[in-house]
């Protein structure tokens, strides 16, 4: 079955149509091959495979990665905003907890290998925390450097009463070094 996402007309499959399984009865660990590419289904990370699907806690999943493997992270985490797969924090703590996971996403990158790190605001008491601004000072803690900050403009969201509507989300390219000659 083909899924077609109307505003950007951009056609995707659920992961469980390749595999032919539903994602809920699929067991682990679970092997197959995805065109022609070997594909593992499991909690931990293991060698020899092109593509690695986990359904873990990230911090239990990042553990099991090696070091100095990764080119680049592309994640879009929890905003701390009481989303149904979130358990809502106190601030302070969201950041700490992000600040481990962002910790392991650089130990397992290697030399010159890049994050991207999809993030819009958190909000409390109808004050905004542009998530980004907080997530920054975590990068250049941890000796990342930005690359890029691209802006997420988007048409549609939830409609705010009392001050404008958050129309748009951040993604941070950060890399742990990079050449001169890329500048
Ligand atoms: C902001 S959403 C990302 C949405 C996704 N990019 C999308 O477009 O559908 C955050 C995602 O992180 C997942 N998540 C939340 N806490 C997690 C955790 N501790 N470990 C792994 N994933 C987690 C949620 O299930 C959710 O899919």
């Amino acid at each position: 079955m083909k899924y077609k996402n109307r505003n950007h007309k951009i056609y995707f499959k659920p992961i469980s149509d390749f595999l032919n399984v539903n994602i809920g009865e699929m067991p682990f660990p679970l092997e197959t091959e995805v065109r022609g590419k070997k594909l593992l289904y499991d909690k931990v990370f293991k060698e020899g495979y092109d593509i690695i699907l986990s359904w873990n806690d990230v911090l239990e999943f990042l553990k099991t990665v090696p070091s100095n493997i990764a080119t680049l992270v592309v994640t879009s985490p929890p905003y701390n905003i009481g989303k149904p797969y979130e358990e809502t924090l106190e601030f302070r703590n969201y950041i700490k907890w992000q600040e481990e996971v962002i910790k392991e996403c650089v130990r397992i990158l290697k030399p010159n290998g890049s994050i991207c790190w999809e993030i819009g605001n958190y909000v409390k008491d109808g004050e905004v925390f542009p998530l980004d601004i907080y997530f920054y000072t975590v990068f250049k803690k941890l000796g990342l450097k930005l690359r890029n900050r691209i802006i997420w403009h988007f048409g549609h969201g939830l409609h705010a009463k009392k001050r404008f509507s958050g129309r748009y989300e951040v993604i941070q390219k950060v890399m742990t070094t990079y050449l001169i000659s890329t500048l």
